[in-house]
């Protein structure tokens, strides 16, 4: 089995509104398999490092901003096609696009506050990890279900 991790956060307004057991939920539910998670309050420059790809854009501040308001549960999450899933179950970046059954088109509805982040690709995937956690805060362990999710 190919299996790939993704890095995907529940933002300070995801969790002040006490979404971070319902975004758990749903990618535990599907079978992914979480390998890393922690409560953290990024610094400017973090976020700076994270967001570099939209430092030309006009909301760019007020994101960095909103990010750095509050602690972000950081999360690495593994499984088959975890990254191009995992966008599918948080749905599209403006929540009033976003399909009802995914995290944004149920819990959100300004793309300003749209409750959690999740890689693009492998390649951002594998950089967003790095960023966020130590090589040893990444967890490695055999799903219990496994056998029966694949
Ligand atoms: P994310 O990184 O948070 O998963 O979002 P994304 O890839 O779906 O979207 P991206 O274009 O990378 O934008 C990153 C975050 O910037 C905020 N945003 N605000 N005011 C605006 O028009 C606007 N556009 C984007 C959102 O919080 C978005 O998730």
């Amino acid at each position: 089995m190919t299996s790939e991790q993704t890095f995907i956060a529940v933002k300070p307004d995801g969790v002040q509104r006490g979404l971070i057991g319902p975004i758990v939920s749903r990618f535990e539910n599907r079978g992914f398999k979480l390998v890393a998670i922690k409560l953290v309050t990024p610094s400017k420059e973090h976020l700076e490092k994270h967001y570099a790809d939209l430092s030309d854009k006009p909301f760019f501040k007020g994101l960095i901003t909103y990010m750095g308001s509050g602690p972000v549960c950081a999360m690495v999450w593994e499984g088959r096609d975890v990254v191009k899933t995992g966008r599918a179950i948080l749905g599209a970046t403006n929540p009033l696009a976003s399909a009802p059954g995914t995290i944004r088109g149920d819990f959100a509805i300004d793309v300003g506050r749209n409750v959690c982040h999740g890689s693009d690709a492998v390649e951002s995937a594998q950089k967003e990890i790095a960023l966020w956690f130590d090589k040893g805060e990444v967890q490695q362990y055999k799903q219990a279900q496994f056998d029966w999710i694949y």
